[in-house]
């Protein structure tokens, strides 16, 4: 008889943000017609920029014409994509081959693809708070997991040491979910503690778009010596609104060695078996995130996101409430009020104002005592749960 993966028994009985729509869903089911005010997930709330929907309008029409057509996809990404964000890398002052940027459907995803890599037999270091999928995906494979607590007293932004010795690093930066951002200075220590151990980071940049301090890279590939120990995951879903039409792409330097193989040709190898490649449509949609005319629109959308933090972190001081994050991120982390636990101020916030946030908890358990609002909702809801907010810790 067949046997299950007999690691899934050692999963959480559900994951993070499908544990907090049921129970979004269970209140709504009591409170008909009830409006939420959604800093839950970090879902965006704005359409897709003007550039981006003339660019899938255009695809589409192509598709429709027998000399314009596409069919099947090259499977590490089309050509026009992969070298448009390679040249964005290069704008950036960060030198890469075309053939160093694979596509791939979201960050999400690849995360837990890219797996396939290293052996299971290989130890992965979560750095927490982190975002769930990073434990979930690694728990599935069975591997070894070590968990590295940070906190205020670090800044959310731990240090290399003997305890984080691991083959696989995990690194988000800008954090999800503390908002904390590496500087080039500590992301260097990271890359040259992995180049001595032999451990591969991986990178994840889904937030680089949100960053506003000069110091912090937009890439590990800034760093001297990353390129023979990162790959970077990143994603258009947070710096142009592609949650829902799903388009990302991971760096793998040609650099990148171990045991004599190289992970960017093993990659290419994984890709031409195990996919067909993205749709044309959305890669045609995604290479229009990389013109002129398409940053100068993101930005627009992402300034939209940051005047939403501000108004959440003025109700936080106001209220002198500690919070970090909400600056180089679209996350704010902050200390749930009276010493709550951070499920008992989920649900607090639910029932009494209607607020959806996520419990710290959720990112490990050095997040319990912590709260995440993110701020990728529309303005009026936002400015509407920031009064809320106020009004019930007020009283
Ligand atoms: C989050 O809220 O942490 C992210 O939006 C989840 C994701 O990107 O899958």
């Amino acid at each position: 008889m067949i046997k299950p993966n007999r690691h899934y028994a050692d999963l959480k009985d559900s994951y993070l943000f499908y544990h907090i729509a049921q129970k979004t869903k269970a209140y709504l089911a009591e409170h008909p017609g009830a409006h939420l005010y959604r800093l839950g997930i970090g879902d965006v709330s704005l359409p897709l920029c003007g550039a981006v929907i003339r660019a899938l309008h255009e695809a589409v029409d192509d598709q429709s014409d027998k000399d314009r057509f596409h069919g099947y996809m090259p499977e590490c990404g089309a050509p026009f994509l992969r070298e448009a964000i390679a040249a964005h890398y290069r704008k950036r002052g960060t030198s890469l081959d075309d053939d160093e940027v694979f596509v791939s459907s979201g960050a999400s995803d690849e995360l837990g693809d890219i797996l396939d890599l290293f052996d299971r037999q290989s130890s992965a270091l979560i750095m927490e708070p982190a975002y769930p999928a990073y434990v979930d995906a690694n728990v599935m494979a069975g591997r070894r997991i070590l968990h590295l607590s940070s906190g205020e007293e670090n800044g959310f932004l731990p240090e290399p040491c003997e305890e984080a010795r691991a083959d696989l690093l995990y690194i988000c930066s800008p954090n999800n979910p503390t908002g904390a951002a590496f500087s080039r200075e500590k992301l260097a220590r990271w890359v040259d503690f992995a180049n001595e151990n032999g451990s591969v980071i991986l990178f994840d940049a889904a937030y680089e778009a949100f960053i506003e301090d000069e110091t912090v890279p937009h890439s590990i590939f800034e760093i001297d010596g990353a390129k023979t120990c990162a790959i970077e995951i990143c994603s258009l879903s947070k710096t142009a609104g592609f949650t829902g039409t799903r388009l990302g792409y991971t760096v793998i330097p040609k650099a990148l060695v171990r045991s004599g193989m190289r992970f960017n040709d093993m990659w290419v190898r994984n890709r031409t078996t195990k996919t067909n490649g993205v749709s044309y449509i959305i890669q045609k949609g995604g290479a229009a995130v990389f013109t002129e005319e398409g940053q100068r629109q993101i930005r627009e959308n992402i300034l939209v996101y940051k005047r939403n933090a501000r108004v959440l972190m003025d109700v936080l001081d106001a209220l002198g409430i500690w919070y970090c994050g909400g600056k180089n991120a679209p996350y704010i982390w902050l200390k749930c009020p009276g010493g709550m636990g951070s499920w008992e101020f989920f649900d607090r916030l639910l029932t009494e104002a209607q607020i959806v946030g996520t419990p710290g908890e959720g990112f490990g358990a050095c997040g319990e005592g912590f709260f995440r609002f993110s701020t990728f909702g529309n303005p009026e809801d936002t400015k509407e749960a920031a009064a809320r907010l106020s009004r019930l810790l007020s009283e």
